[in-house]
């Protein structure tokens, strides 16, 4: 079981003040109902609760994070003042009312909802529970706004806080200059360092940062710990996998699927049909899987180490550095594969056939027009897209209205748009051959 933030336990005094049900334990329970994110919640919890239903159509999914009602299939808002008064097709629910809608899909007039909207086998202190979080999530999801000030955070790791600091410097006066002096809708922009043990870093996000940005995600600190709390995980440092929740997870580079995709793509394109791959177990093996799953490719099988006896016709697929002594052993001709990140480019021996598979070329261009290092490009390039989408968010932002925002949020000059592509805005890949050519 984790603890709760403190805003969640502040919250708890202004809840019993509107109704008298809520307590931490039914705001805990609430919040995994609605998200589905159960992994919060003691086994004896989990065992009371139709935990596959929920896992697979929780609340939010439908009805936003916010519960401000969702843009397909028409779920309405849930938030509890919505429900507390009556609309167009109903009167008010109250708590027995609000118990048969979840229950039996019956609202307080009788009528039938659709069967878009699930029937969750809840009992009545799940229902109470639910209730008491859509009462809080209103303010639960405004966290991090004040009436002057957007409050945005940066995790400072102990093992590069020198880099992290100047990242979130840089941060800050990018979106300063963007929001101007008159801020956005009044508010301005704020970069809040989180530094200590992870369970405060965490504790302190989930209290008080509309989002957190720039994280280097690592075994104590994943993205998922974030966002499992309900805190948008914005342009983390690394490089993103492609599992992460897109319902809460913004990037500024193609994930490693997407590099993969176009990885076999471009091998497809060149004719290979026999790939050896050399990297980590658990990217090869994606990797393995996607060519397996190529028509085009005959024979694919990965190793560790650079197994440099093979056939000629076999292409070389490198995931990460490869050694020098396998370097110098590469006979001229053979056709090799790196990723852009794996800067191995310019140590590639004469004569290799190589392809360098660039992520984000527009990103690529942009830092080198502007003359930036990497690390101050994805700062400033992460102030411009976070202010497009608190434009597109509104004066009444929060968390929901952030992560939705991010449809106003399209950058044509470095090839970035989360209306089309939401998790990374790009999925550009470009295939570059420095030998080739000239
Ligand atoms: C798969 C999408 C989906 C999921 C998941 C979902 N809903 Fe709904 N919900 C809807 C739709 C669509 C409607 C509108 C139905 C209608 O009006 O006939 C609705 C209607 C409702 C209503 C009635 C609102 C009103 O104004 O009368 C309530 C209450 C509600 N949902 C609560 C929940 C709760 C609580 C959960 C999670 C336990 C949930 N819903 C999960 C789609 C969904």
């Amino acid at each position: 079981m984790k603890p709760l933030g403190p805003a969640l336990a502040g919250l708890l005094s202004l809840a019993a003040m509107t109704g008298a049900w809520a307590d931490e334990a039914g705001l805990r329970l609430g919040h995994a109902i609605f998200t589905g994110a159960l992994d919060s919640l003691s086994a004896a919890e989990r065992a009371a609760l139709p935990a596959r239903q929920l896992g697979r159509f929780p609340c939010a999914g439908c009805h936003g994070r916010d519960g401000a009602g969702g843009t397909e299939g028409e779920a309405p808002p849930i938030r509890w003042p919505a429900l507390a008064a009556p609309s167009v097709l109903r009167t008010r629910y109250d708590g027995p009312g609000f118990h048969a809608a979840v229950t039996t899909g019956r609202d307080p007039e009788g009528r039938t909802l659709t069967r878009l909207m699930p029937r969750y086998a809840l009992d009545p202190a799940a229902t109470a529970a639910l209730r008491g979080y859509l009462a809080a999530l209103p303010a639960l999801d405004r966290r991090g706004v004040t009436p002057t000030a957007l409050e945005f955070c940066v995790v400072i790791r102990p093992e590069a806080a020198a880099p992290l600091r100047a990242y979130a410097a840089r941060l800050a006066t990018a979106l300063t200059d963007l929001a101007g002096d008159a801020g956005l809708y009044g508010r301005h922009p704020k970069v809040i360092p989180l530094e200590g043990p992870p369970d405060q870093v965490l504790a302190a996000a989930e209290d008080r940062c509309l989002a957190v940005i720039g994280l280097v995600p690592d075994n104590r600190l994943p993205i998922s710990a974030f966002s499992d709390l309900g805190v948008p995980v914005l342009f983390p440092l690394a490089q993103l996998s492609g599992r992460e929740d897109r319902t809460i997870v913004r990037a500024l580079r193609p994930t490693r699927r997407d590099v993969f995709a176009a990885l076999v793509r471009d091998l497809g394109a060149q004719g290979v049909t026999s790939v050896h791959i050399v990297g980590d177990d658990g990217d090869a093996g994606d990797l393995l899987q996607m060519l397996r799953l190529d028509p085009a490719t005959t024979h694919a099988e990965a190793t560790h180490g650079a197994d440099v006896a093979l056939p000629d016709d076999v292409a070389l697929v490198a995931l990460g550095p490869l050694s020098a002594e396998t370097l110098m052993s590469l006979k001229p001709g053979r056709r090799l594969w790196v990723l852009s990140q794996s800067a191995m480019a310019e140590m590639l021996p004469a004569g290799v056939d190589a392809t360098v598979m660039i992520d984000a070329p527009g990103l690529v261009s942009f830092a080198l027009g502007a003359g930036l290092d990497p690390q101050e490009a994805h700062a400033t390039l992460t102030a411009e897209v976070l202010v497009a989408a608190l434009k597109g968010a509104g004066r009444e932002v929060g968390r929901a209205g952030l992560l939705r925002g991010f449809g106003d949020a399209v950058l044509g000059h470095v090839g970035l748009d989360y209306d089309d592509v939401p998790l990374t805005g790009t999925k550009d890949v470009l295939p570059l051959r420095p030998g080739a050519g000239e």
